[in-house]
């Protein structure tokens, strides 16, 4: 049997990413309501009565300033991304903001313009180490206004605690995307390497009458995890500190503390 050649289309699979797709990103995983209803419950309890101009310092497509933007607050974003900004600036169009291609470790804000900033999704694990990582912790001090919060979604992991084998993180099935077709996503922990600190993810998109996508995407990038005592060090070092850490694994999502594997949570962070 005479193999296919690859067409060009095989070519495409391997350089397509679905940051680079924000329609689709945004179709399939813009926040879910029981999400924010949760993180806007953690943000009203601990920020300033009246609270408004919101940061997102890797926003994509804008999912999460779209929930938590107000009518009278300024939305703030930034991603390394121009589609991502492109398609944010779109769809936050007539709000007050400013949406801007830059980097989560040297924001193009000014000091002291954000109530609150807000950074899910893992999107800090992105940064390739602790060097990085502070760098980004200090220039989102810098826009936060004093006594603002900090909401950043982060995987504590301790480097002797081994492998845990491979497991499906998240998934989601066929969806509607706006432009038409649809899509389905399927999230997946490939590998720990915690002497590494980094958690290899794959991730497997498949689209069927998508308008410029392929009909399977794969992809697979490493995140950096951190231990609950460095962690807790370098907040402290770069002017935080902790006022909530909720167990995101846990069906309520409660506040159990930073520590040891903790695994996936989200912190609630005071600008000192
Ligand atoms: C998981 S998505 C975040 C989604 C977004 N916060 C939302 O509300 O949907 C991660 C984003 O981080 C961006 N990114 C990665 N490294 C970055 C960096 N150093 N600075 C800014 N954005 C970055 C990617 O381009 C991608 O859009």
């Amino acid at each position: 049997v005479a193999h296919e050649k690859p067409g060009p289309s095989s070519i495409e699979w391997l350089t397509v990413r679905l940051y680079a797709m924000p329609e689709l990103y945004a179709a399939l995983l813009d926040p879910e309501p029981g999400l924010v209803a949760d993180v806007r419950g953690w943000i009203d309890a601990a920020a300033r009565p009246g609270w408004r101009d919101v940061l997102d310092p890797a926003c994509g497509p804008g999912g999460w300033l779209l929930a938590l933007a107000g009518r009278e607050g300024r939305v703030l974003g930034c991603d390394l991304e121009a589609a991502m900004v492109e398609y944010a600036r779109e769809r936050l169009r007539g709000m007050d903001g400013d949406l801007r291609v830059g980097d989560m470790r040297d924001l193009p804000f000014p000091d002291a313009s954000a109530d609150v900033g807000v950074n899910l999704h893992g999107s800090v694990g992105h940064l390739e180490d602790d060097a990085d990582v502070l760098l980004h912790l200090r220039s989102i001090r810098r826009v936060l206004r004093p006594g603002g919060l900090y909401i950043l979604g982060i995987t504590v992991v301790e480097p002797g605690s081994g492998d845990p084998g491979p497991e499906v993180l998240w998934s989601r099935p066929a969806t509607p995307i706006p432009g038409g077709g649809q899509a389905a996503i399927l999230y997946e922990s490939e590998s720990r390497i915690p002497e590494r600190r980094r958690e290899r993810i794959r991730v497997l998109l498949l689209t069927r009458g998508v308008r410029g996508a392929p009909p399977v995407i794969q992809e697979s990038y490493e995140l950096l995890t951190f231990p609950a005592a460095a962690l807790v060090a370098m907040l402290d070092e770069a002017g935080f500190g902790i006022e909530g850490c909720r167990h995101m694994l846990v069906e309520t999502r409660p506040d159990l503390g930073l520590v040891p594997d903790a695994q996936d949570v989200t912190l609630v962070l005071r600008r000192r």
